[in-house]
């Protein structure tokens, strides 16, 4: 088990386009188990891999209920509906905010074993965590969709998610 470092605001790597995935390699999957310690010490809904401080293309997800997800070299396949949430991001600590996110969400990536997988999920945690975790890859953070300086507030105390 190895937790990594979270990386938060300003730090660069957060607004670099992330890198695809060439090979999954042992490193690779050492970034992928370290991810998931990482998320679940934190208490996080997902994390990616910048957020780690590697600039790849590599997200995990785990919502309640189901398993951790790795995901490498995700790309949105389709987008449905507009939905008002709140979320927060473990790089913008002390803060949540309300932002549009889409209803459904399909994805296509590799999983761990270089097999091609798709996810589908609807108006729940999971469309929205993939949804944030792929803006991360592209230097996209949940605090530049915020629409109005009330729809982003302090949590003081508390830890976002
Ligand atoms: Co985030």
């Amino acid at each position: 088990m190895a937790i990594r470092k979270i990386r938060t605001l300003p730090d660069p790597v957060l607004r670099e386009p992330a890198r695809k995935v060439p090979l999954i390699d042992s490193a690779v999957l050492k970034l992928i188990d370290d991810m998931i310690d990482t998320m679940r010490a934190s208490e996080g809904a997902g994390l990616a891999a910048p957020q780690v401080g590697v600039s790849l293309r590599v997200v995990v997800i785990e919502v309640p209920g189901e398993d951790a997800l790795a995901l490498i070299n995700p790309e949105i396949v389709k987008k449905k509906g507009e939905r008002v949430i709140e979320e927060g991001c473990l790089s913008v600590p002390g803060y949540r905010g309300e932002v549009k996110r889409a209803v459904t969400v399909k994805v296509k990536a590799r999983d761990r074993d270089g097999h091609e997988i798709r996810v589908t999920a609807t108006d729940d945690l999971l469309a929205q965590a993939l949804e944030h975790e792929l803006d991360h890859l592209d230097g996209r953070l949940y605090v530049d969709l915020v629409e109005s300086p009330e729809s982003l507030w302090r949590i003081d105390g508390q830890t976002a998610e």
